[in-house]
């Protein structure tokens, strides 16, 4: 099979590709060439060097193609919005467009050249499930890419859309969190659990099932609990 993994540079996505390397052509996209260089050692990866959020490069990029089986789409960053009542609409504007604008463009440009029978998978976030302090931007990007994940996934039966729900993954992105992160996965665990799911035709892959639980049970009980408990937790 060939597979597309934007965001293939680093933690979920360098594992996603090195797994899938095993056995399959795998095109790894990023911006650190540094990293993809070192990826494309593996004589399985071809790596393409763009930035997912500018529509002229994913454009140009995917007049390069070849015919796909699986895209995964996963490049993403994450910042925090300290304070939402004196609103930072520049962070707002720098997340929504790297974790869902360049979405849009992938879809334009790269999922076309995906096969009948194949996959597009979307990392999106277990935040989606419950509203998280300081993730107004972060899990409004997720929660929107689930739900455009979910729309597409009504109209097109010769294409499995997977949505993935990961919880916390050890990896650059949650270095920078300053909290405590339960039932933390190393990068590895989190590649072989989504693979294990794409390779069971499973559409949506949330792990681990415990935290997926915890925040489920929470999600369904009267909101004013969750947002007292929440508040505290900011502080
Ligand atoms: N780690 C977690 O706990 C966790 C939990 C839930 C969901 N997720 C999601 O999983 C995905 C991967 O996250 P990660 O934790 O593995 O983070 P990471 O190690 O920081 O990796 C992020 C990847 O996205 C790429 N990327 C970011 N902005 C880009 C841009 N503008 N153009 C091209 N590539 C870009 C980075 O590549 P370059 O640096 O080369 O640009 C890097 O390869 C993200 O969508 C994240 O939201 C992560």
């Amino acid at each position: 099979m060939k597979v597309l993994i934007t965001g293939a540079s680093s933690g979920i996505g360098r594992s996603l590709a090195q797994l899938l390397a095993n056995n399959n052509e795998v095109i790894a996209c990023g911006r650190n060439q540094a990293a993809l260089k070192d990826l494309s050692t593996n004589r399985n990866i071809v790596s393409l060097n763009f930035d997912v959020s500018v529509k002229a490069d994913v454009e140009q990029v995917s007049h390069t193609l070849p015919s796909l089986d699986w895209v995964i789409l996963n490049a993403g960053t994450c910042e925090y919005i300290n304070d939402p009542w004196h609103f930072d609409s520049a962070l707002f504007e720098r997340v929504i467009r790297t974790n869902l604008l360049s979405v849009g463009y992938c879809l334009e440009f790269i999922v076309p050249k995906i096969k009948r029978g194949g996959k597009l998978v979307l990392v999106s976030s277990s935040a989606t499930i419950l509203p998280l302090p300081r993730a107004e931007a972060y899990g409004t990007s997720k929660a929107a890419l689930t739900y455009l994940g979910e729309t597409l996934a009504i109209t097109r039966p010769d294409i499995d859309v997977v949505i993935v729900h990961p919880g916390f993954v050890k990896t650059p992105l949650t270095d920078k969190n300053d909290f405590p992160m339960p039932f933390l996965l190393d990068s590895e665990d989190a590649a072989s659990r989504i693979v294990a799911g794409l390779n069971r035709n499973i559409k949506r892959i949330e792990f681990p099932k415990r935290l997926i639980y915890i925040m489920k049970i929470i999600s369904i009980l009267p909101n004013s609990l969750w947002a007292s408990l929440a508040r505290r937790m900011k502080k």
